[in-house]
């Protein structure tokens, strides 16, 4: 429990056990579930945790509460990293009103068999707590249909829900002004792509909707609370869900045999010749996808590389194009490559990807049939600098 405000108060948990969040991206920083509790003469809680941890997130809430009941539990986001307490809050405080919208409430019915006493609330509708009073905006699909935001208005603390949210356990402290941040920036790059990804247009229409406002707190359900570089996270965000890249590059590459593993290293040595230093390198079957997903979401320029398999794609690599194609990844430099024995498709398919509508097409495709040679070589050290002479012409 921390006191954030007079009347505001962190009572979420920290995650260091789940290996994977919902199953899939790593957390090797752990991840927390944030929850917040605003007291005036009525209290009301802010989403709830994961509920495994609820006898935790009980006795932070005590702490604060003492003998007095939750008045109100609000309903940011119905994903259950946040809404799997909620029957075991109602187990506690039987009278507790459920504050969410249309969409929330059916949800809330469906998953936990929870119907009143409810508060439907719209766009702009305010609760007034005897001193706070919280003031509601709906921001579907980030990510879910039924996602709001909710501000307290004498602090103008926006509790934002997974938005401007990020992986990493809270070490120690709540406020990004006691924590060193500098892994929490890239947990949220990872975080966003990940998780949001898909829904740019839609995280665009939620900061539309804030612009203007001057935020004292945002105050996510995952990550630290934002202070003072509240301007730096709706920054981030925002470039994010414009699908903008720094003028740097990633390249990804697969191979079995080694094959296509020497026309990446021609394709880096092209690029560092053209002089980029802003960028990475990933081997298919040794960094997970979470990462190489983050990766293509930072960097304009994306070169893509594998074999063919099958008579298709080699099978790491049509992953990570489904997954980038899935989040409607645009704005992209790319380049590719690749090799085949009897019947090359790997090439075709990468060019495929290459060449859809918000993508730009970048060099000249190598294709290898078996063997490196030195023609090989060279085809890929021009890819490499073909793609750094276009990222000189956006930086
Ligand atoms: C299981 C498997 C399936 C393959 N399928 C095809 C194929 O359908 N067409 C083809 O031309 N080459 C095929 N190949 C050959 C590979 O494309 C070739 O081994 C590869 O280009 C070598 O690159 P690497 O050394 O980077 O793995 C296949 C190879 C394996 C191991
Ligand atoms: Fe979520
Ligand atoms: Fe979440």
């Amino acid at each position: 429990m921390k006191q954030l405000s007079d009347n505001i108060w962190y009572v979420g948990v920290n995650d260091r056990d789940k290996e994977r969040f919902e199953c899939l991206w790593p957390l090797p920083y752990g991840v927390s579930y944030n929850s917040y509790l605003v007291t005036g003469d009525r209290t009301a809680l802010i989403d709830t945790v994961d509920s495994r941890f609820f006898p935790q997130f009980l006795a932070e809430v005590r702490a604060v509460l003492g003998n007095r009941p939750v008045d109100y539990l609000v309903i940011n986001h119905m994903e259950p990293d946040h809404s799997g307490s909620i029957a075991l809050v109602r187990s506690v405080w039987p009278d507790v009103c459920l504050v969410g919208n249309k969409k929330t409430l059916a949800m809330v019915q469906g998953y936990y068999g929870q119907a009143a006493p409810v508060l439907e609330v719209g766009e702009g509708s305010t609760l007034e707590l005897g001193g706070p009073a919280l003031q509601f905006t709906l921001t579907p699909m980030v990510h879910w249909p039924e996602t709001m935001m909710t501000l307290e208005t004498g602090s103008m603390t926006l509790f934002s829900g997974d938005a401007f949210g990020c992986f990493g356990s809270l070490d120690g402290g709540v406020l990004d002004t006691e924590l060193p941040l500098q892994h929490y920036w890239t947990e949220m790059v990872r975080y966003y792509s990940n998780i949001v990804g898909k829904y740019g247009q839609q995280v665009q229409m939620a900061l539309r909707k804030l612009g203007g406002t001057q935020l004292g707190m945002v105050c996510s359900t995952h990550g630290p609370v934002w202070t003072e570089h509240i301007a730096q996270v709706v920054d981030v965000y925002n470039r994010l869900s414009l699908y903008e890249g720094r003028p740097g590059a990633t390249l990804v590459f697969g191979s079995m045999y080694g094959n296509t593993a020497l026309m990446a290293e021609s394709v880096a040595e092209g690029l560092v010749q053209g002089g980029v230093k802003d960028f990475t390198m990933h081997k298919l079957s040794r960094t997970d996808l979470s990462y190489l997903i983050a990766d293509a979401f930072t960097y304009k320029g994306l070169l893509l590389g594998a074999p063919t398999y099958n008579n298709g794609l080699y099978p790491l690599m049509q992953e990570y194009v489904n997954e980038l194609q899935g989040r409607l990844l645009k704005n992209r430099l790319v380049g590719c490559f690749g090799s085949f024995t009897w019947a090359g498709q790997a090439v075709r398919r990468l060019q495929e990807f290459a060449t859809q509508p918000g993508m730009e097409l970048v060099g000249q495709p190598v294709e290898m049939k078996q063997g490196f040679t030195a023609e090989t070589a060279a085809q890929c050290r021009q890819l490499g600098l073909d793609m750094a002479h276009r990222l000189t012409e956006e930086a």
